[in-house]
């Protein structure tokens, strides 16, 4: 990565992001090849002009992220699709009926517009309508395709809050609309369409159960289900650690009852040993833990609460600059998989069955 130092730094500059003056002024910056980071119902996301090498190139630089991992383009109309896609395959026009705008990613074979950049040189471009209404406007607004990774630096959790962007962005990027905490918490679902049954490249709020009643048949890739060095996953992406805290994080799994009393064995050797340690609990469960530092991550009744706060919680622990966490397993429900995908990068798929 290229190294910012103090004369190349720029001024961010953090707007209301419904206020249309705002956008106007954010159009203006993504037209001339800057960076404005914006909420989308998933993440926030760090966008620029996706037809222009420049500006991808910038959002790399910005978020410190090797260049053969590609970015998705926003658009607001379904129309952009055929400008940026070859092929546009039936399956995906259900898809994109079912679910557009919502947090679902669909991978395409490019057309030439598309540059090089933007795509990390492959020859598929992913695309995705975002439903949150300030990235709508502000697509609608520039007449442009955005190029959007998460606004987090690269590694590091995926931004939930203006807050978290400017804690990694600072600096680095022209602008951040606040559209205050995003919906959802956790990045799109990817689904790649260009073979004979499409695969999920990564899970997200839009499940494979929900997928399959649109277009039948969809398969999940291999490489996400277990790490295995012999498996290379297919969005280049999810290959790279991820969302780590600076701690050491553990999850412990099993019976509600014996994971409590792991997690509190396991963070009395650590404080006996010097050390400081975190939880990352629920609701239901807080109350159990012996720990000066307790991280509720939201209502394991609801899956989505938990989506909705995990990577608050992941911040948080280097906020508290925690030596230690430990974390329950989220794997009920519909989200449990979207949800324990993150999870276990997060914890270099440290797990401890009890
Ligand atoms: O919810 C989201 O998707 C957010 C918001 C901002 O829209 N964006 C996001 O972007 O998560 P990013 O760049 O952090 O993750 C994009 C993922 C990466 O794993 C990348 O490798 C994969 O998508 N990807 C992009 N283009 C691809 C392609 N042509 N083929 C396979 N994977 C692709
Ligand atoms: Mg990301």
């Amino acid at each position: 990565m290229t190294n910012l130092t103090t004369e190349n730094l720029i001024t961010t500059k953090l707007a209301e992001g419904s206020n249309p003056d705002s956008i106007k002024e954010a159009t203006l910056i993504l037209k001339n090849k800057g960076l404005v980071a914006f909420p989308t119902e998933t993440v926030y996301g760090l966008g620029g002009d996706a037809l222009d090498n420049e500006a991808a190139a910038r959002i790399y630089t910005a978020k410190g992220r090797p260049s053969d991992n590609p970015l998705i383009v926003h658009i607001a109309d379904t129309k952009a699709v055929y400008e940026l896609a070859s092929e546009v395959p039936k399956k995906a026009k259900m898809l994109m009926e079912a679910f557009w705008p919502g947090p679902l990613t669909i991978i395409l074979p490019k057309k030439n517009i598309v540059p090089d950049g933007t795509t990390g040189g492959l020859d598929t471009v992913a695309i995705r309508m975002p439903s949150h209404p300030v990235a709508l406007e502000l697509i609608r607004e520039s007449g442009l395709y955005i190029a959007a990774p998460s606004a987090n630096t690269s590694g590091r959790p995926s931004p939930t809050l203006a807050s978290h962007v400017m804690e990694d962005m600072n600096g680095r990027i022209e602008m951040i609309l606040d559209g205050g905490a995003v919906g959802i918490g956790i990045e799109s679902t990817i689904v790649d369409i260009t073979g004979d049954v499409p695969v999920i490249l990564r899970p997200g709020f839009i499940t494979k159960s929900m997928l399959e009643e649109i277009i039948g048949e969809v398969t999940i890739d291999p490489a996400l289900i277990e790490p295995d060095p012999n498996l290379r996953p297919k969005a280049p992406g999810m290959k790279y650690t991820h969302y780590a805290p600076k701690g050491e994080l553990s999850i412990v799994e099993g019976a509600t009852s014996n994971v409590v009393a792991k997690i509190n064995e396991l963070v009395s050797e650590r404080i006996d040993a010097g050390f400081n340690a975190a939880v990352i609990t629920t609701l239901e469960n807080a109350d159990r833990f012996d720990c000066e530092n307790i991280l509720v991550a939201g209502d394991r009744a609801q899956g989505e609460t938990i989506a909705a706060k995990l990577y608050q919680v992941l911040r948080q622990c280097d906020e508290l600059n925690v030596d230690y966490i430990f974390s329950e397993a989220f794997n009920d429900g519909e989200l449990g998989g979207a949800i324990m995908n993150r999870l276990l990068k997060a914890a270099g798929h440290r797990v401890i069955k009890v």
